[in-house]
C-alpha cells in the first residue's frame, strides 16, 4: 500500500501515554489538520480548545463523567467544538467528526497517539464542559482528543487483531 494507508490500517486508540509533552508545533500541526478537513458549505464551523494545563485536563475529564481515564494520563487534550453561528443546515456535528479524524491521522503519522472521547450528543457532558470553559450558547462541544506519546506496550501502530480489515457483509458494490 502506501505511507497514507499504512498510517489508517495501523492506527488504534491509545489510552496510557508518557509523560512527554507534545511540542508545540507538533499542537499547531494537529490543529492545522483539523481545519483542513472538509466542513459542509466550506462553513469551518469548529473552534479548538487545545488543553496542556494538567489541572485542567483533569477537570475535562471529570465533566466527561464515564471512560474519561485516557484523558487524565495524556499530555493534551483538545477539545473540539462546533460553532453555530457558522454552520450552514446544522452540519456541524458531522464537519466536527471529519476535523477530529484528520487531527488523530495527522498525530499518528508524528508517532503521537490518541483516544477520541465523545461529548456530543450526551447532553450531561455538553453542559459540564460548555460551563467549565465558560463557553457562550453557539460554542458546542462535540469531542475531546487524548493525545500524547504511547506508552511502552501500547500497541502503536499495528492492526487489531480483533478488527476485521474488511467485512464485506457491509458493503454493497453497485457497478
Ligand atoms: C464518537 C466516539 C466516542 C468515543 N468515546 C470514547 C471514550 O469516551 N472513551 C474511550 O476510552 N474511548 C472512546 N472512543 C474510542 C473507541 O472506543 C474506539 O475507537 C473503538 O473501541 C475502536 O478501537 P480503535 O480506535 O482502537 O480502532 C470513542 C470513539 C468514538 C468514535
Amino acid at each position: 500500500m502506501n505511507k497514507t494507508i499504512d498510517i489508517i490500517m495501523g492506527r488504534r486508540s491509545i489510552r496510557h501515554f508518557t509523560d512527554a509533552p507534545v511540542e508545540k508545533e507538533k499542537i499547531e500541526i494537529i490543529l492545522k489538520a483539523g481545519m483542513a478537513a472538509p466542513t459542509a458549505t466550506n462553513a469551518r464551523d469548529w473552534k479548538f480548545i487545545a488543553v496542556t494545563n494538567k489541572d485542567m485536563i483533569m477537570k475535562m475529564a471529570d465533566a466527561n463523567m464515564q471512560y474519561a481515564d485516557p484523558l487524565r494520563r495524556a499530555p493534551l487534550g483538545i477539545l473540539v467544538c462546533g460553532d453555530k453561528l457558522r454552520t450552514r443546515y446544522d452540519f456541524w456535528p458531522v464537519d466536527a467528526s471529519a476535523a477530529v479524524q484528520n487531527m488523530i491521522i495527522a498525530a499518528e503519522s508524528m508517532g503521537i497517539g490518541s483516544c477520541w472521547l465523545g461529548v456530543w450528543p450526551i447532553e450531561e457532558r455538553v453542559k459540564n464542559q460548555a460551563e467549565l470553559l465558560g463557553l457562550d450558547e453557539n460554542t458546542v462541544p462535540h469531542s475531546i482528543i487524548a493525545f500524547g506519546y504511547p506508552a511502552e506496550g501500547e500497541k502503536f501502530g499495528v492492526s487489531r487483531e480483533n478488527r476485521p480489515d474488511y467485512e464485506e457483509d457491509r458493503v454493497t458494490i453497485i457497478e
